[in-house]
C-alpha cells in the first residue's frame, strides 16, 4: 500500500540545514501494524508526517496505491490526506469547550457531509472507542485516556485505510497506556486498519506486528512481531478473549476512565 524510496529531508538551509532524513526505504503492507522506535531525534515523527501528506520530503520516492505522491500538488495531497489517513497524537488535539461529539465530527465537517451523517458517523465512532454515554461532555470533564479515546474516534470517523498515531501514549499513565493500545490493537485487528504508530517504550510497542527502529535519519532495524494479544500466554486472558469481538467491547476499554 504504501512504499518509500530513498527518501530525504532536510529542514533549513546553508549552514542552519539539518538532514532530519538521510534516504529511507520503507514497505507498508494494508493491514500492517508498525511501531516505529528510536532515540528522540532520529526522525521518527518526520517520516510519520512524510506518509500523511502532513510534510514533503526533500527527495524520494513515494507511492500510495501506486500513486507517486510527490507528482501531486498541495490540494491533491489534502484530498488524499483526508480520505485516507487519520491522525492521533500525543497532546490529543482537542477543541476546548466542545464535545466530544462535535469534536469527533469534525473531519467530517470539511468533507461536506450532512448534519445527520455527522451525527450518526460519530455516535458510532465513540461508541467504536467505548464512550458511549460521553457524547456531550467536554475535554475539561474527561479524563486523560477518555480525552485520547475522542481523539481516536475522530481519527476513524472518517474509515481511513491508516492510523498514523505519533506517541499516542506519551501523555497517558501505564495503565491508560495499555488500554489505548488494546483499542488499537483492536482496530487493526477487527476493522483491518493500517496501523503506524511512534513509541519510545517497548511495552506499547508490543502490540504491533512489526517494529522498526530509526537511528540518526535512517532505517535501523526492521522486525516482525507476535502481538501481545496473541502471545500464548494472553491467550485466554481479558485481552485475548476480545479477539474478533466488535471493537471497544473490551473489558479494558470499558472500564478505564
Ligand atoms: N521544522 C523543523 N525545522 C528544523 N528542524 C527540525 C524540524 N522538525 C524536526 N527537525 C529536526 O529534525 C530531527 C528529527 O526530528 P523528528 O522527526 O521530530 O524526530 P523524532 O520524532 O524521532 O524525535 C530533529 O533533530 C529535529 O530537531
Ligand atoms: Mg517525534
Amino acid at each position: 500500500m504504501i512504499r518509500l524510496r530513498n527518501i530525504t529531508k532536510t529542514y533549513g538551509e546553508g549552514a542552519l540545514a539539518f538532514q532530519a532524513l538521510k534516504g529511507v526505504d520503507l514497505d507498508i503492507h494494508q493491514g500492517d501494524f508498525v511501531a516505529i522506535m528510536g532515540p528522540s531525534g532520529s526522525g521518527k515523527s518526520t517520516v510519520m508526517n512524510t506518509l500523511g501528506c502532513l510534510d514533503r520530503p526533500t527527495s524520494g520516492e513515494y507511492l500510495f496505491k501506486g500513486v507517486p505522491v510527490q507528482g501531486l500538488d498541495r490540494d491533491e495531497r489534502a484530498r488524499l490526506r483526508r480520505r485516507y489517513f487519520g491522525f492521533v497524537f500525543q497532546g490529543f488535539h482537542l477543541l476546548a469547550r466542545t464535545s466530544a461529539q462535535e469534536n469527533t465530527e469534525l473531519p467530517l465537517l470539511y468533507r461536506g457531509e450532512s448534519t445527520a451523517q455527522r451525527r450518526a458517523a460519530a455516535r458510532q465512532a465513540l461508541a467504536a472507542v467505548g464512550l458511549n454515554g460521553w457524547e456531550h461532555h467536554t475535554p475539561a470533564e474527561l479524563s486523560g485516556g477518555q480525552q485520547q479515546r475522542v481523539a481516536i474516534a475522530r481519527a476513524i470517523v472518517s474509515n481511513p485505510a491508516v492510523l498514523l498515531a505519533d506517541e499516542p501514549t506519551g501523555n497517558l499513565d501505564s495503565q491508560r497506556s495499555a488500554e489505548i493500545m488494546q483499542l488499537l490493537w483492536q482496530l487493526n485487528q477487527d476493522q483491518g486498519i493500517t496501523v503506524l504508530m511512534v513509541t519510545h517504550e517497548s511495552e506499547m510497542a508490543a502490540y504491533a506486528r512489526r517494529i522498526v527502529h530509526f537511528r540518526d535519519g535512517r532505517l535501523d532495524s526492521d522486525q516482525p512481531n507476535t502481538p501481545l494479544p496473541l502471545r500464548p500466554e494472553h491467550v485466554g486472558s481479558h485481552v485475548g478473549s476480545h479477539a474478533g469481538s466488535p471493537v471497544g467491547l473490551g473489558s479494558a476499554v470499558q472500564e478505564g476512565a
